[in-house]
């Protein structure tokens, strides 16, 4: 039976990287393969409607409440890389509505959470207008890949847990068109892992990440650090298995400041570090060294930090950063989040 109207609703994570994305090639497809872990609170919901079309605008997207016009410009351009994968939505009126439980520029990536939201709408409608039915491989294995096409990062949004994207020897289901969940293989002590984001500064001074994969492209560390991103890359795997935290955090830590350094001597040049950051990753390592509690960082491309530790150690690490870290933090704010198990229709 053929839907020719309906609505659906669904609600997806950001997530955190361990092993970067930095440098992509033909249609959005990775340098390098990732790691990321999902988040449990930093979501975003995205209602989807549609009906048959009618003359005048075919896409209407809303943020917030409120017509965003940057981001409906990046969302009408994705719609148009879409007609291959849902060949019917030329024949149809889209309304988009998405509101994020973060705040906005809090240090947590949101192309990740609201591409993937609403890639996982279009497939949804395409079972509802199709009177079909995908396996929930399929589904999944779907939504990544349009979600891909949206934002690279968003692609792992559709899964919750540890998960991957780009195809790598070490791991053989990896892909460099989809994500794949890697949870099922990652030991229990990372199960309950905390992500604590520390503000540093909510201005908006992050690079762009299509600027971002661009300063790549003639980079002049660009074969070494495609070719160090598969070593981690295979590191960090082992140390997922494993439960080896003293390498998880030594990995983690080298790719966010690794990713800082080629935004440093790329051309142009980014330095997106503030001194305070500087103070805060200083103490985070000599606190590691005291304590023996396994905590580490990274970052994305901005200049605020993720801080990372098993749940077991969170009233300790509560007043660490109460304590020690809390007056170089922008009006002492952080946010606590932690692994969550992906995206789930509303
Ligand atoms: O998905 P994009 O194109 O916004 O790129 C994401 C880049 C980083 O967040 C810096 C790294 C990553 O793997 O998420």
């Amino acid at each position: 039976d053929y839907k020719n109207s309906g609505s659906i609703g669904w609600e997806s994570p950001s997530n955190i990287a361990f092993i970067k994305y930095w440098g992509k090639k033909g249609n959005q497809l990775p340098c390098n393969p990732s790691v990321s872990m999902s988040l449990k609170n930093s979501v975003t919901r995205s209602w989807l409607t549609y009906k048959p079309k009618e003359t005048g605008n075919q896409l209407h997207f809303l943020f917030e409440g409120k017509k965003q016009v940057l981001f409906e410009e990046r969302i009408t351009k994705f719609f148009g890389n879409l007609s291959d994968h849902f060949t019917f939505l030329n024949d149809y009126q889209i309304s988009i509505s998405s509101e994020n439980t973060f705040p906005h520029s809090a240090g947590i990536a949101s192309s990740a959470s609201a591409m993937s939201s609403i890639a996982l709408c279009l497939c949804s409608m395409e079972e509802e207008i199709a009177g079909i039915k995908m396996t929930e491989k399929e589904f999944f294995q779907k939504a990544s890949l349009v979600a891909r096409l949206g934002s690279g990062s968003a692609s792992r949004s559709v899964y919750g847990g540890f998960v991957t994207w780009g195809a790598s020897d070490s791991f053989s289901k990896s892909s460099d068109e989809h994500a794949v969940p890697f949870s099922k293989y990652v030991h229990p002590i990372f199960q309950d892992f905390q992500d604590a984001i520390l503000m540093v500064s909510s201005k908006k001074k992050e690079v762009s990440s299509s600027v971002g994969h661009q300063l790549m492209e003639n980079h002049p560390y660009a074969s070494a650090r495609f070719a160090q991103a598969n070593t981690h890359f295979e590191s960090m795997l082992g140390a997922l298995r494993s439960g080896d935290l003293k390498t998880f955090i030594e990995i983690m830590e080298n790719e966010a400041l690794s990713l800082h350094g080629l935004m440093m001597n790329s051309s142009p040049s980014y330095t997106l570090l503030k001194p305070n950051t500087f103070e805060l990753m200083e103490r985070i390592r000599s606190y590691r060294l005291s304590s023996n509690i396994p905590v580490g960082f990274t970052l994305d491309a901005g200049p605020n930090i993720h801080l990372l530790y098993p749940k077991s150690e969170s009233q300790k690490v509560m007043s660490f950063i109460n304590s020690e870290l809390s007056p170089f933090l922008e009006n002492g704010k952080y946010i606590v989040d932690e692994k969550g198990d992906g995206p789930r229709k509303i």
